[in-house]
């Protein structure tokens, strides 16, 4: 049953306010990217990786990450789910796909390895979580407080996401509608979506805070 990792790596990083696109931003050396394929090979859970960076790349990084034999590179699009599109059309005939952020860069091999042990006892759909710490509240387009949901029943989604092959291609095929998640898409069908633990290193480097937290435990890594 082969497993293909999709890598959206295609996005701007406007929130971290770098130069450079943000998967391409280094984290001790070695660019979020580079970090994010590295966990996946080193998971051992996976066959084939796809990485979505944005069309001005794509020669770059074939010319680099791309000279592996399991690593493919795609342009990607304006939206996540754009880019996602383009590296599903590229999984070719995997059972199972995996969509992990290249901006998730310390995520844990066991971590991914757990989502692909998921899917092959069974879930087509499969998604790392963990408690929300902070109360959320929804808000109107004015800031006034419109509801307090349960924290108890809220989740942190994370990446990688498990899906089998055919139900993330229908959730794509279904519509166009942009999603921060792909397991959102999926729920749309009806398809049961399974959570498991998540882990506290796949957070995502979104903002300059988590880029210091990021380098700040590369460097007590290596002390
Ligand atoms: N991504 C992508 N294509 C896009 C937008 C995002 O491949 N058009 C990828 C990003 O490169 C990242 C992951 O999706 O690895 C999660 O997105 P996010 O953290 O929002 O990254 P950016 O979109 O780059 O950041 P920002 O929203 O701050 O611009
Ligand atoms: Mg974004």
């Amino acid at each position: 049953m082969a497993v293909v990792a999709l890598v959206p790596a295609a996005g701007r990083g406007v929130r971290l306010g770098e130069k450079l696109p943000k998967a391409f931003v280094e984290l001790g050396g070695c660019t979020m990217l580079a970090r994010a394929v590295d966990g996946l090979r080193k998971s051992g859970a996976i066959d084939r990786v796809v990485v979505i960076v944005p069309p001005e790349l794509v020669e770059s990084v074939v010319a680099d990450l791309g000279r592996a034999a399991d690593v493919d590179v795609v342009g990607g699009g304006a939206e996540r789910t754009d880019s996602v599109r383009a590296g599903l059309s590229a999984a070719g005939d995997a059972d199972f796909v995996l969509v992990h952020d290249a901006a998730r860069a310390l995520t844990p091999p066991a971590l991914i390895a757990r989502v692909v042990d998921a899917l092959r006892a069974g879930s087509s759909a499969v998604i790392p979580v963990l408690p929300v710490t902070d109360t959320i509240k929804s808000v109107d387009v004015l800031g006034a407080v419109t509801g307090t949901p349960l924290r108890s029943e809220l989740r942190a989604v994370q990446t990688p996401q498990g899906f089998s092959t055919d139900v993330l291609r229908s959730a794509y095929d279904a519509g166009d509608v942009a999603a921060t998640d792909d397991a959102a898409l999926v729920e749309r069908l009806g398809v049961s979506v399974q959570t498991i633990p998540g882990d506290a290193l796949a957070f995502k480097i979104t903002t300059p805070l988590d880029l210091v937290l990021a380098r700040a435990l590369l460097i007590s890594e290596t002390e």
